[in-house]
């Protein structure tokens, strides 16, 4: 195999990285490596983007999963930077989809609170259930949802366009 492209798969390469070194390759790895494209287009391009921890480091479903138990929701860097929180299911996985902390009504950052199985602004008391669907004001809408999948092990959010399945309404953060 082309050393070039070899070096492509090391997940220790960010997407700026990976442009920087082999961007003049991208079409040719498109015809030829059409599989392995695709994951870099996920973690690091376009679509979608590898969580971030609170150090920068790249998150690990191991790495996670190791430090994290079952119902926790812990923040990680998400799409575009902003705080998005993983969910660690009661199989010990991590959840399919991940809950932008941004709360909709003024942008604070809203805290999970375990003991009350929900999330609650300090702003101005809007509250919002496990899943991060809108229950009390001033909010108007629910946290906004991202794709989270495992990459590799790599932690991976992409936009979240499909119908949002806690309200059954098209995403209003699309
Ligand atoms: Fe969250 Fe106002 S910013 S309730």
């Amino acid at each position: 195999m082309n050393p070039k492209i070899k070096i492509c798969w090391s997940t220790q390469f960010s997407c700026n990285s990976f442009n920087k070194h082999v961007g003049h390759l991208y079409k040719v790895i498109n015809i030829k490596f059409y599989n392995q494209l695709f994951y870099f287009s996920i973690g690091g391009g376009a679509g979608g983007q590898v969580a971030k921890d609170a150090l920068g480091n790249d998150v690990t479903q191991t790495s996670w999963l190791t430090t994290h138990k079952p119902g926790d929701r812990s923040l990680a860097q998400g799409l575009k930077g902003d705080p998005t929180y993983l969910v660690v299911t009661e199989n010990n996985e991590i959840e399919k989809y991940g809950i932008n902390a941004v709360c909709t009504h003024l942008g604070c950052v809203v805290p999970w609170v375990s003991a009350e199985n929900k999330f609650k602004c300090p702003c101005h008391g809007s509250q919002y259930n496990n899943q991060g669907k809108v229950v009390r004001g001033p909010a108007p809408l629910s946290l906004a949802l991202a794709h989270c999948d495992i990459q590799d092990d790599a932690v991976v959010f992409s936009p979240w366009t499909e119908t949002d399945f806690r309200t059954g309404e098209n995403p209003w953060w699309k």
